[in-house]
């Protein structure tokens, strides 16, 4: 089954079983903002770049651009050339006139007992130019500032990135769970001289201090070279002052009191050019220190809010929720500009999914009557995990759903179907990147067949192609992976690197770059870094990052297909393979699993799922051991841990888990397998 390794890197024989095409409801095709299959050729690659000016047309221009795209500095691409508009204008000045009494966000508190807070468009309108007041004339900041907000889930979030955006200051948000450590290297290199953070926001059932991680943060940032002269501090509270740690004299002030001087205060929008900033995001790398993704204002929010309204398929009277957090790029593109920019009402939920049982999140969807669910599979699993029946106990119904950040498992995507769904939701399956803007792959929800597990063709406009390490095509249905590039520029991708255009270059084209001066886009297509396969159909697998490979005597074999065949597996909740040392093969893999509720651990259940990988994938496959552990080690964001489960598999040191959303977890694993 498995093919030997032939130096290729990407390249690796992939054994997958194709899944049935299921179609969209016809509730759904009904009501669907994009119905017409002409749109595919809309975007054919000969009518690139102009056919991108019907993303440009969904937006309000201060001044029309002129030329679509400028290629002179490739590959930094330059949209919407001469043209003139503000992000925050379009998220909310221009739909007062039809919205204003419209709720634009939903804020639900993590604790239930506190209410749901619906903001219209109006009073986000009041709030963001307030808080433009603020950043203007006590802060002194104007256009082409950085801020660096470490904000959690609460609507101050939305309002302070749109108040920047209104000046054209450009804000670098740190996701909340991110340690003072984490968040002063990402004030420095960004260079900001304000910190935005808040005093406190709520945690599974704890009200956390988040000022105090702000601290460190200016500390770690001075220690570096870059000195913040203001911290502004939100309150959760208004008033009421939730962190033990001190205001610091002269430096530290809190926006509720300096919003008392700007009450009704209007902020004219500043018209920037099309190719001015609009955020930093910070990602990493494989390698060395974080990337910040640097995203473009009339590209981007061009291309978040076609992809909203077309892929998200929402329409104003609908109510949306993405649950991912605004800390990440998912939640920039999909909770806030794509959305508002579309006149959405958005749910912002401050907590754990999980808080205070597993039926909250369908609690939520039942009373706001949520009609658009958007999460990662990372989370479908969990909501599995903790409580497989408990969607069907509520009285929801969605029409879309959407899955993204990391491959999903037929199984997986299944339940997310049948259960969540209850049959009756399209699904899409979006594959892209923090540097990529917005969705790549995809399927159209009312145009295309569903496939579980394939995130589907190119968007209209994408053009993906699948090359070998030699650049050479690996045709459709080969069944073959390789890595994913796409062939054209599309307005949503990044500018660059923040203050590192060569590591841009090296990183995303240098590979495939046949002609480092070449002013031609044709020269330069984009790679991912994702190793995928493409089925007869066009439609996109993705098998996971190209280093996520196992490479056993000589056999590469992706991580998830390995996890996808153990998960086929009735008891299995969870499962994370790592790549266990071993004398012979050099590396093994190593198979840790977690339970649905109900079911215990036993040898023959291990025996059983071993014998699922092997008969799945190939006996080359089967792992050495099987570990059934009571849960995995998590990031706050959700993603399990794989290094540190490698670590407890090599005997290596775990490092530093303090910043898990479970860290006792690790030690109850490491007794489990070392000792
Ligand atoms: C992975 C998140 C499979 C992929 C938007 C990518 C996916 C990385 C999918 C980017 C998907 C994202 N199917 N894999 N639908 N979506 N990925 O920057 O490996 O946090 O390169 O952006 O997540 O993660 P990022």
């Amino acid at each position: 089954m498995s093919e030997k390794e032939n130096g290729s890197g990407a390249h690796y024989a992939v054994h997958w079983q194709d899944e049935d095409n299921i179609n969209p409801p016809a509730e759904f095709i009904g009501q669907a903002n994009m119905t017409d299959p002409g749109v595919f050729d809309r975007f054919s690659l000969d009518k690139f770049p102009e056919c991108f000016k019907e993303f440009a047309d969904l937006l309000d221009w201060d001044q029309y651009w002129h030329t679509t795209l400028d290629t002179s500095d490739a590959p930094c691409w330059n949209w919407f050339v001469g043209g003139k508009l503000n992000a925050s204008y379009n998220c909310v000045d221009r739909h007062l006139a039809k919205y204003k009494n419209k709720t634009a966000i939903h804020f639900v508190p993590e604790p239930e007992d506190e209410p749901v807070v619906h903001m219209t468009y109006q009073e986000l309108y009041q709030r963001v130019n307030e808080t433009a007041a603020v950043l203007r004339d006590f802060c002194g900041l104007k256009a082409g500032d950085r801020v660096t907000l470490h904000l959690p889930m609460t609507p101050e979030l939305p309002i302070t990135m749109l108040a920047c955006a209104r000046l054209g200051i450009i804000h670098s948000q740190v996701f909340a769970g991110f340690s003072g450590q984490a968040c002063g290297e990402r004030i420095w290199d960004s260079e900001s001289r304000v910190l935005i953070t808040i005093d406190g926001y709520y945690r599974n059932g704890k009200l956390l201090d988040h000022k105090s991680i702000g601290d460190v943060a200016v500390e770690v940032a001075l220690k570096e070279g870059q000195e913040v002269d203001k911290v502004l501090v939100w309150q959760r509270y208004p008033g009421k002052y939730a962190s033990a740690s001190p205001m610091v004299e002269g430096r530290d002030y809190f926006v509720n009191d300096l919003l008392k001087q700007y009450v009704r205060v209007r902020v004219d929008p500043v018209p920037m050019p099309a190719e001015g900033i609009l955020f930093l995001m910070y990602t990493s790398g494989s390698t060395g220190r974080p990337k910040g993704v640097q995203h473009s204002i009339g590209g981007y929010l061009a291309y978040v809010a076609w992809m909203s309204k077309v892929i998200q398929d929402i329409h104003p009277e609908d109510v949306y929720w993405c649950m991912a957090d605004i800390g990440w790029i998912t939640g920039h593109s999909f909770i806030v500009y794509g959305p508002l920019a579309i006149a959405a009402s958005s749910v912002i939920y401050e907590g754990l999914p999980t808080y205070p049982d597993a039926g909250r999140v369908w609690r939520i969807a039942e009373e706001l009557d949520v009609n658009i669910f958007h999460t990662s599979p990372t989370l479908i699993r969990g909501l599995r995990k903790a409580g497989p029946d408990e969607p069907a106990k509520y009285n929801y119904k969605f029409k879309h759903m959407t899955t993204v950040g990391e491959p999903i498992e037929p199984e997986v995507w299944k339940w997310y179907y049948k259960v969540v769904g209850k049959g009756k939701a399209a699904i899409v399956d979006t594959w892209w990147q923090t540097e990529t803007g917005g969705f790549l792959c995809s399927t159209i929800p009312a145009l295309s067949p569903m496939k579980a597990g394939s995130a589907g063709p190119g968007v209209p406009g994408i053009h993906p192609i699948i090359l070998d390490n030699d650049g050479n095509e690996i045709p459709a249905g080969a069944g073959k992976a390789g890595n994913i590039c796409i062939k054209n520029p599309w307005p949503g991708l990044m500018q660059t690197i923040w203050k590192d255009r060569d590591r841009y270059v090296a990183t995303y084209f240098e590979r495939y770059c046949k002609d480092p001066n070449s002013k031609d886009w044709r020269d330069w297509p984009y790679m991912a870094g994702d190793a995928a396969v493409m089925a007869a159909d066009g439609y996109v697998r993705i098998l996971g990052r190209i280093d996520d490979v196992i490479n056993v005597a000589g056999h590469r074999l992706g991580t998830k297909e390995i996890e996808s065949a153990a998960l086929t597996v009735e008891e299995v909740a969870e499962a994370a393979v790592i790549a266990a040392k071993d004398e012979i093969k050099g590396v093994v893999p190593d198979l840790y699993v977690s339970l649905k509720p109900g079911y215990e651990a036993s040898q023959e259940l291990a025996a059983k799922i071993s014998g699922a990988v092997s008969t799945v994938v190939g006996k080359i496959a089967r792992p050495r051991q099987v570990f059934i552990v009571p849960d995995m080690p998590k990031t706050r964001s959700g993603k399990i841990m794989r290094r540190i489960l490698a670590s407890i598999s090599n005997r290596a040191d775990v490092g530093d888990v303090t910043s898990l959303s479970n860290p006792e977890i690790v030690e109850q694993i490491r007794k489990q397998v070392q000792d």
